[in-house]
């Protein structure tokens, strides 16, 4: 048994069956042992999974132009913030600046880089990773420490590491997935649904018919991260990239399992339960409640499409007026094929983005290739702005 564990055992004799958002909060962010906040995640050839970033300085890269574009939009302001969140050890912070000083040098003479770091261990992970580059960074512990700001707010894998409830229908009703042990292992547990308004209300739109024993994740703390971002957000974007799906691809027969996955050594982990605190855990984003959420507080949905076609646009914008290309443009030229692959990362990886008081009338070159992004998310209500 791991440490951590040993802990959660003894809370549930104590206290009954976890929640599942709990077991999870637990194994990836417990100060001490979560996979997380520990310091213990290893992301890339030598880790545990791969990401865009760990790919290469590509993908920063790409996304350092379309920063520069969106201060173009804002009318290239004097102060200009990117806030990055989940930015684990730092590299895409890196990647972004260095590519910004060689492409967009202006706008990096505008910009405030702020990263937001719960984790003491990653944060100076981050200072040791962003090296000269460190004192254009400043880090603050939590989202209540933004200050308001007029740019963008980015991430990439960070939503699908937030906490899920996980619920299954009955046939009749959904209750709630709950952690409890058979005496040698964690064993999931159904308890009624927790009492909760914006639970009831995604499980209200699950599209009909559901079939029963369908397990399904509900992901509550993006709606708590979007109220957030929004209260500092005065103009600008919330652009994040992830995995996930529509509300309709998200509860089809074929996922009637769930998303939910462990992840240690590139190997999906059978069971999700065991090893806490020492393998991943993820599940997929529903894109459609995102949407929902962020619409109701305000935001304007401006793209959502397959990371294939974001890439393209991004590509354009890149790649477009480069010659010839030296030895490390070759290496960005086959990570991006990567990124864009669509048996690789192009079609299961999505990028959506809101926007707040800009005009947006000429998609964002990231949504230059995307299609009529509310009818693909099956969005029925008029935009909010
Ligand atoms: C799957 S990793 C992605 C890391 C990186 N963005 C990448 O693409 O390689 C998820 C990251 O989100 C971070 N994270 C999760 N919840 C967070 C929160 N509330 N605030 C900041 N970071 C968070 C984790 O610590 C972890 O570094």
């Amino acid at each position: 048994m791991t440490p951590l564990a040993t802990r959660i055992l003894d809370r549930i004799q104590r206290s009954g069956p976890l929640p599942f958002d709990e077991f999870m909060r637990l194994a990836l962010y417990d100060e001490t042992h979560g996979y997380y906040s520990s310091g213990r995640a290893q992301i890339g050839r030598g880790g545990d999974f791969y990401t865009s970033v760990s790919v290469g300085r590509v993908f920063g890269r790409l996304l350092a132009r379309q920063f520069a574009e969106m201060w173009d939009r804002l009318g290239r302001p004097g102060d200009f913030t990117i806030v990055e969140e989940g930015a684990d050890r730092g590299d895409f912070a890196c990647d972004v600046l260095e590519g910004m000083q060689d492409d967009s040098p202006e706008c990096f003479g505008s910009l405030r880089y702020l990263i937001v770091e719960p984790s003491a261990a990653l944060r100076h992970a981050q200072l040791a990773k962003l090296g000269e580059l460190a004192p254009t960074v400043e880090i603050v512990n939590s989202r209540d420490e933004l200050p308001a700001f007029s740019g963008v707010h980015f991430s990439n894998e960070l939503i699908d590491a937030f906490p899920v409830v996980r619920v299954q229908w009955t046939g009749k009703q959904w209750l709630e997935q709950c952690v409890s042990s058979d005496g040698e292992a964690f064993c999931f547990v159904s308890a009624p649904l927790r009492p909760d308004a914006a639970l009831r209300s995604i499980l209200s739109k699950v599209p009909e018919p559901v079939q029963p024993g369908h397990v399904a994740e509900v992901n509550l703390e993006t709606v708590k991260w979007l109220r957030e971002i929004s209260g500092h957000l005065r103009r600008g974007w919330v652009f994040a990239f992830d995995y996930g799906h529509t509300r309709a691809e998200f509860f089809d027969p074929a996922r009637r399992n769930g998303t939910l996955s462990a992840y240690s050594q590139h190997q999906r982990q059978e069971d999700p339960l065991q090893r806490p605190g020492e393998v991943d855990l993820t599940a997929h984003v529903e894109f459609t409640s995102l949407a929902e959420a962020a619409e109701s507080l305000g935001l304007r949905l401006c793209g959502f499409t397959d990371q294939h076609h974001a890439m393209v646009g991004l590509g354009k914008l890149h790649f477009e007026d480069a010659t010839s290309l030296d030895a490390a443009q070759q290496r960005d030229l086959r990570g991006f094929q990567t990124l864009m692959h669509p048996g690789l990362m192009g079609r299961a990886f999505k990028a959506i983005c809101f926007s707040r008081g800009v005009e947006d009338e000429k998609p964002l070159a990231a949504f230059a290739y995307a299609r009529d992004s509310r009818a693909v998310l099956g969005l029925t209500c008029p935009s909010a702005e």
